[in-house]
């Protein structure tokens, strides 16, 4: 296709704005899918292909599309909508020229419309802003529209209205998109560069490559290189999807497609990088690749001891169609064997333990959310903890750095005091507080990221009653007053319990786990101290009171037969429970703590 008719876009949104309604609108006006095959959601159809294991998750897809006599191809690139993928999102956004903004008509403008925006605007994309759901009756897109174009400047008047529901105005956005936005730009007959901005994995056929062609061209059998690696692979299929895959005869400048290698772990082929051909290779990467980080810990055990095995079966199989999935195998007294994973934030952990059990089955327990500290100790070393029973011990602590984030938080004003008390309690600082439109507020914070795994959003939803919205990106590490909290039974350490907080809370989380755990651990033959504590310094207590618990003496003087009974049955509860030291804890006290129920 020659690239002046060409468009490459994507659609940004928050979540439930209507993206997905949306695509699926467009893919019926253009053609693509017929009405009859056309189904909710067609885009988002992840949980049936897995199924049937036949086609592959559509990443992006091709539509033609006619304007005065001329047929484009517009090639529509999906994007994740969530803030632990901003990396992902990024490399989407960079595949393309321009970004429909769409906002929902009667909610207006929320944290990742932001958030999207800003990475757009990073990525020199041309916005298209789009009010949806105008179909709605509490749409107010007079409202909406001049809050759009205050935001991105421009005129309240060339916001476009749309239904993704009813398809009201998606012909005049398609339109809108071949007139505005620029075609690709690419040098046709420089070595081959094309970016990956997504690598899925598929059952049937490996890894699936989505490419957006920047330069020169790649053909079917070609042999290829990654240039961050410099592995090469031979190309099996080439082609576009529309939205069913389908081979071509090649990629050239501006085009956006499939590969299929072979390659059977997506870290083979990893999002962000740059696809050039062996034969005759490009010298220089596009800009923009990165490995992403994990930035939130956490152990995961299975409940039963012996589901360890295909707890690591279960991430192994996982780790093919996640690259930023880490975990290596991790032992704890209190919870046995198990793995510590590392997770690009918190809905990454959710998505995967989620899928952990209903996909693999697996009874789970998972710690509490960590993140990484640099600790650096008097005698100069500096280690990496993420995980608190890690912490360093030895030698004094000079100074420890917590990851910190920029935090954007958008709500009604009338709760601007209630986010204000929550940020402050959480060791935030505020950088500007701003008006979009009449009554919606945006608050900018930087936080610890530590306090934003435990809890926040949950907070703010509650405190907002659910109309806050919230979106954070990395910034850096800050020094923090940080200590490690020690929970002990009978002067032993539970490893579970450990946890890094700040100076100021480290008796509030102490008493909290020590009364927690009173209730929780039953009495035993002698009495059982509670403790937390900072290195060797004890800032809380509890008891657990002895009892004697003589089975036998029940039934003094009773029949054999029935003794040994009882005494099979106190073994039967012995093996459910852990010892620490010699204090017997049942699992259910330790599962029941950490999830604070
Ligand atoms: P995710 O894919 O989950 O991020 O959400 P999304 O932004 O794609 O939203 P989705 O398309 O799933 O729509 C969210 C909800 O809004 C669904 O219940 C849709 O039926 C509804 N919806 C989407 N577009 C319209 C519209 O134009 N009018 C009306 N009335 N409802 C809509």
């Amino acid at each position: 296709t020659d690239p002046a008719r060409i468009r490459n876009f994507c659609i940004i949104a928050h979540i439930d704005h209507g993206k997905s309604t949306l695509a699926d609108r467009m893919l019926q006006i253009t053609g693509v899918v017929s009405d009859r095959d056309m189904r909710a959601q067609y885009l988002d159809r992840m949980d049936i292909e897995r199924e049937r294991g036949i086609t592959i998750k559509s990443q992006a897809v091709r539509m033609p599309w006619q304007v005065a006599g001329d047929t484009f191809a517009l090639n529509m690139i999906d994007t994740p909508g969530h803030v632990d993928f901003t990396y992902e999102v990024s490399r989407s956004l960079a595949a393309c020229e321009g970004a429909i903004l769409l906002v929902d008509a009667a909610q207006g403008i929320e944290a990742q419309t932001l958030a999207n925006l800003y990475l757009a605007l990073e990525n020199d994309l041309e916005i298209i802003p789009v009010l949806n759901k105008i179909d709605l009756p509490a749409a107010d897109p007079d409202k909406y529209a001049r809050e759009l174009a205050q935001l991105i400047g421009g005129d309240p008047d060339d916001v476009l209205r749309v239904s993704g529901k009813t398809g009201m105005g998606v012909e005049e956005l398609l339109d809108r998109v071949v007139e505005r936005i620029p075609a690709p730009v690419g040098v046709k007959d420089a070595p081959a560069r094309a970016m990956i901005f997504d690598s899925v994995y598929d059952s049937y056929r490996g890894v699936v490559t989505y490419v957006r062609m920047v330069d020169g061209q790649l053909n079917p059998r070609e042999r290829i290189q990654m240039m961050s690696t410099r592995a090469t692979h031979d190309i099996l299929e080439i082609g576009v999807s529309s939205p069913e895959p389908s081979p071509s005869k090649g990629l050239g400048v501006g085009e956006v497609g499939y590969l299929i290698t072979g390659v059977k772990d997506v870290r083979q082929s990893k999002v962000g990088d740059t696809v050039t051909s062996a034969a005759k290779p490009a010298t220089q990467a596009l800009p923009g690749y990165t490995d992403p980080l994990p930035m939130v810990f956490s152990g995961i055990y299975p409940i039963d001891g012996s589901d360890y095995p295909d707890l690591r079966e279960a991430l192994d199989k996982l780790k093919l169609s996640d690259a930023a999935l880490q975990y290596e195998p991790e032992t704890s007294v209190a919870l046995g064997f198990g793995f510590r994973c590392g997770f690009l934030g918190l809905l990454h952990l959710e998505i995967i333990t989620e899928r952990l059990r209903r996909e693999f089955d697996l009874d789970l327990i998972t710690t509490a959310p960590s993140v990484p500290y640099q600790v650096t100790t008097e005698d100069k070393k500096t280690v990496t903890v993420t995980n608190p029973s890690e912490y360093p011990t030895g030698a004094k602590i000079a100074e420890v750095l917590e990851p910190i984030v920029n935090a954007s938080i958008l709500a009604p004003k009338d709760y601007v005091g209630a986010i204000m008390e929550l940020c402050q309690q959480r060791r935030g600082t505020m950088k500007s507080m701003d008006y979009l439109g009449e009554d919606r507020v945006e608050l900018k914070y930087t936080l610890p990221l530590g306090e934003i795994v435990f809890d926040f959003f949950d907070q703010l939803k509650s405190k907002t009653q659910g109309y806050a919205s919230l979106d954070y990106e990395p910034a850096g590490e800050a020094p923090g007053d940080l200590v490690k909290v020690d929970i002990l039974l009978q002067g032993e350490t539970v490893d579970a319990f450990s946890a890094i907080v700040h100076k100021d809370k480290a008796y509030a989380y102490g008493t909290m786990m020590a009364t927690r755990l009173r209730e929780l651990i039953p009495r035993q033959q002698f009495e059982v101290p509670i403790q937390a504590a900072i290195g060797a310094r004890i800032i809380a207590r509890e008891n657990i009171r002895a009892m004697r618990k003589d089975v036998l003496a029940k039934c003094y003087g009773g029949d054999i037969t029935r003794k040994r009974k009882l005494l099979e049955k106190q073994k039967e509860g012995k093996k459910r429970m852990k010892m620490v030291g010699r204090v017997e804890v049942p699992q259910e006290a330790f599962i029941a703590a950490l999830s604070g129920d």
